[in-house]
């Protein structure tokens, strides 16, 4: 794979700044990740701090987007200056493909950390941006959920092996396998967010509504709130009236979790990870591209307003 450069243009874009302040900076034909990453500490352009971020793409259907937005999301993040760990949960490896890497080029995956109690500081690889890293996943990861079930504490594993970590990033995304057990379950007991990639079909529906029990019983039975749910309509064509009248009875069913902007169906996901790459990487302009950028921009601009109102809170109550 040809290694990542950025145009001045692009690497301008990326830090916020005037082409002149970037070749004042630092004046080159092409930038690598390297050298943004070094010009945003000089240039003191790091984004605003997000405390640390745990969040979880997923829905127990198959299919919906999880790894391919929640790769995008994670490689965005860096991209814009945020410290990100991407934690591939899937057996199937995609994430790992995604980044550009091969799961079973890799020994060593989560199970190790929530089965053999490896540190979880010993899983962690180097991806081709220097502020995002990865725990690649491979098909011995299919084993976790037999492995896990005689454990004492085996809803908590993922939660306490992050500890050693967690302070590094300022997010740590899951992509999530399309299945219920105890992985998802330690996923979910994790998270402070979640993510939920649902197509515009009824089917759809079956899945929510499982997923929001499964939310709710871990309130009830494990005592874990979830700070936010974001809802994200994926793949979303509005030609199909199917897909509309799927889309209204989201937005009457779900008005508070439901992200105001879909992701548009878009050929070049399917494009960029074939290619191993996230869609940021393959085709920047790409509108598959901009829809995850406004979401994460929607997100960004959430978990501000709600840490306002906690400080808000916190201040009145002291
Ligand atoms: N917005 C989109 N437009 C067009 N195709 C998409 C879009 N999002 C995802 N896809 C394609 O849909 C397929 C499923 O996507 P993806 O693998 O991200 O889903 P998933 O939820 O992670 O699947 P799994 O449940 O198997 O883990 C892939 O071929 C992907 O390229
Ligand atoms: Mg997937």
């Amino acid at each position: 794979m040809e290694p990542l450069r950025y145009s001045p243009r692009e690497t301008a874009d990326l830090l916020g700044i005037q082409l002149k302040a970037l070749v004042g900076a630092l004046k080159k034909d092409q930038y690598s990740p390297e050298d943004v990453w070094e010009l945003r500490g000089k240039l003191q352009l790091e984004p605003p701090s997000v405390g640390t971020r745990k969040q979880l793409f997923l829905n127990f259907k198959g299919g919906t987007g999880k790894t391919s937005l929640s790769t995008s999301y994670a490689w965005r993040l860096a991209e814009m200056g945020y410290g990100v760990l991407l934690v591939d949960l899937d057996s199937q490896g995609h994430a790992t493909k995604c980044l550009g890497f091969e799961g079973e080029d890799f020994q060593r995956t989560l199970l190790d950390v929530l089965v053999k109690k490896t540190p979880i500081s010993q899983v962690i690889q180097k991806s081709h941006l220097p502020n995002l890293e990865f725990i690649p996943s491979n098909l011995t990861m299919s084993t976790v959920d037999l492995a896990l079930m005689p454990m004492a504490g085996r809803e908590f594993k993922l939660k306490n092996a992050l500890k050693e970590v967690e302070a590094h990033y300022d997010f740590i995304i899951f992509d999530a396998p399309p299945s219920f057990g105890l992985l998802n379950l330690n996923a979910l007991m994790a998270a402070d967010d979640l993510l939920v990639p649902v197509l515009a079909d009824f089917l759809s529906f079956h899945g929510l509504k499982l997923l929001f029990e499964t939310v709710q019983s871990l309130e009830d039975d494990l005592g874990h709130v979830l700070d936010h749910v974001f809802i994200v309509v994926n793949s979303y064509n509005a030609t199909f009236k199917l897909s509309k009248e799927a889309l209204s009875a989201l937005q009457e069913h779900y008005p508070e979790y439901l992200m105001p902007q879909v992701v548009r169906q878009c050929t070049r996901f399917a494009q960029a990870s074939s290619e191993g790459m996230p869609i940021f990487r393959f085709d920047r302009d790409s509108k598959g591209a901009g829809d995850v950028q406004v979401l994460i921009d929607e997100v960004l601009k959430r978990l501000a307003a709600s840490a306002q109102k906690k400080s808000a809170a916190q201040a009145k109550s002291a």
